[in-house]
Formats: structure tokens, C-alpha cells, sequence
């Protein structure tokens, strides 16, 4: 398992997004992006042109997470444009198989992501089709909120799911996870950090990324089997 963070530009500046990216160029492993459609969640952001828009500019690959109603729809689309990953809401998805196989078939790793009310054991049979589970640590729609520490039992049977697999599935958190959190997360399996306000409300976002990868590490490393282990 290797320790991978993901700054959420949410929470950056979206009219000097190019500006914004590249302040985390160097230490970042990924830059995530929140596509919401107003109906899925009740937010509303951006959508593919500027994603188009962003891929000539971005160092970083993109890590798109589809909020969306119709991911069936417009999941493969993302990939073709050029993303490296890009993530379907299991609630939302009405052909999840379909969806994920047109993902890779695209060009790009497929992943999978359950809001904190949805099982995971249920997805367990999916994850031959899937490069990345989603544990979302918030209700997703927005920026900003409360980490939901009732979620973290889920992260530990997921690892346990991904690892009785045996293939290699990274496993992400998203929402809420701060200096104080990613600890939490890392210790209970997640390898894929998201972080929004942590990195981008930060007065320097790439050191406050450096920062949340020592903790992330070192929670990693407190984890039962350690580093190791899945
Ligand atoms: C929430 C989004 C998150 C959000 C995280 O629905 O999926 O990616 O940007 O923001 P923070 O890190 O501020 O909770
Ligand atoms: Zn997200």
C-alpha cells in the first residue's frame, strides 16, 4: 500500500484553478475534482469542458469524482477526455458493470464510491471491475463539513473485503479528512486521501499536503499488520 493524496480543488479558487493546481504539483499524488449535478446532491459545480479545460493545463492526473445522477451516462466521456481515474456513486449507478468496464475501456482506472449510508459488503462481488473503492467520510455535496468517524468500521471491512479479494484496489476517503483525521483513516485502511479544505484553506497547500502524508504514514504504520498488510 502506498500512501497517495488527492487535493480536492473545492476548495481552491476556481477562477485561478490552473494557479491552484500547481501549487500542489509538487507533492501531490493526484488532483481530485467534485463534478455535482444539483441533482444527485443538491450542489452544483463544474462539469466536463472544464475538465477538458483543466487537463491541458494540470501536471497532476485528474481523479474525477462523478457526483452526478447519470454517471452511466457521462463516467465514460470523463476518460475519454483524459482523466486517469474517474469514480461512479454505487446509489446513483444503474448499470455499475457496464459503467466501470466503458471507464477502463476509456483509458482510465475505474472506481467505485458508497456514501456513508450505503453497505459495502453488497459491492464485494464488483471489485474485479473496480481500481479504487470510495469510502465517503461526509455526506458528499459539499466542502468543508464534519468527518463522520461512524464510517471508519466500514474503511476496516472494506480492507478486509479488498485484501480477501486479493487484487490490487486502492481504497480512498473523502470528506472531512484533516491533520486531525488522516491518521484515523490510514490506521483503519485507506490508502487514497482526499482533502479539500485541509490543502486548498491552507496559507501554503503544498506543504499542508506534505504534512498530511506524515500523519497518513504514520498511521499506516500503527495499523494492525502494518504497512504491509493488505
Ligand atoms: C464532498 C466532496 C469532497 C470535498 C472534500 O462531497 O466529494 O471531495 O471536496 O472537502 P473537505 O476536504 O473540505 O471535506
Ligand atoms: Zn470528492
Amino acid at each position: 500500500m502506498t500512501t497517495q493524496i488527492a487535493p480536492s480543488v473545492l476548495a481552491a479558487d476556481f477562477a485561478r484553478l490552473a494557479d491552484e493546481a500547481s501549487a500542489v504539483a509538487d507533492t501531490a499524488d493526484w488532483l481530485h475534482i467534485d463534478v455535482m449535478d444539483g441533482h444527485f446532491v443538491p450542489n452544483l459545480t463544474i462539469g466536463l469542458p472544464v475538465v477538458a479545460a483543466l487537463l491541458k493545463h494540470a501536471v497532476l492526473p485528474l481523479d474525477c469524482h462523478l457526483m452526478i445522477a447519470e454517471p452511466d451516462r457521462w463516467a465514460p466521456d470523463y476518460a475519454a477526455a483524459g482523466a486517469r481515474n474517474v469514480t461512479i456513486h454505487a446509489e446513483a449507478a444503474a448499470a455499475p458493470v457496464r459503467t466501470l468496464r466503458a471507464i477502463r475501456s476509456a483509458g482510465a482506472r475505474a472506481g467505485l464510491a458508497l456514501n456513508p449510508g450505503t453497505a459495502v459488503d453488497p459491492y464485494a462481488g464488483l471489485l474485479p471491475e473496480v481500481d479504487m473503492l470510495l469510502v465517503m467520510t461526509v455526506e458528499p455535496g459539499f466542502g468543508g463539513q464534519s468527518f463522520l468517524d461512524l464510517v471508519l468500521p466500514k474503511v476496516r471491512r472494506a480492507r478486509e473485503l479488498i485484501a480477501r479479494h486479493g487484487g490490487e484496489v486502492w481504497l480512498q476517503v473523502d470528506g472531512g479528512v484533516t491533520e486531525e483525521t488522516i491518521g484515523r483513516c490510514a490506521e483503519a485502511g485507506a490508502d487514497v486521501f482526499v482533502a479539500g479544505t485541509a490543502v486548498f484553506g491552507s496559507a501554503d497547500p503544498g506543504k499542508a499536503v506534505g504534512h498530511l502524508r506524515e500523519l497518513a504514514e504514520a498511521g499506516s504504520r500503527s495499523r494492525p499488520g502494518g504497512e504491509s498488510a493488505g
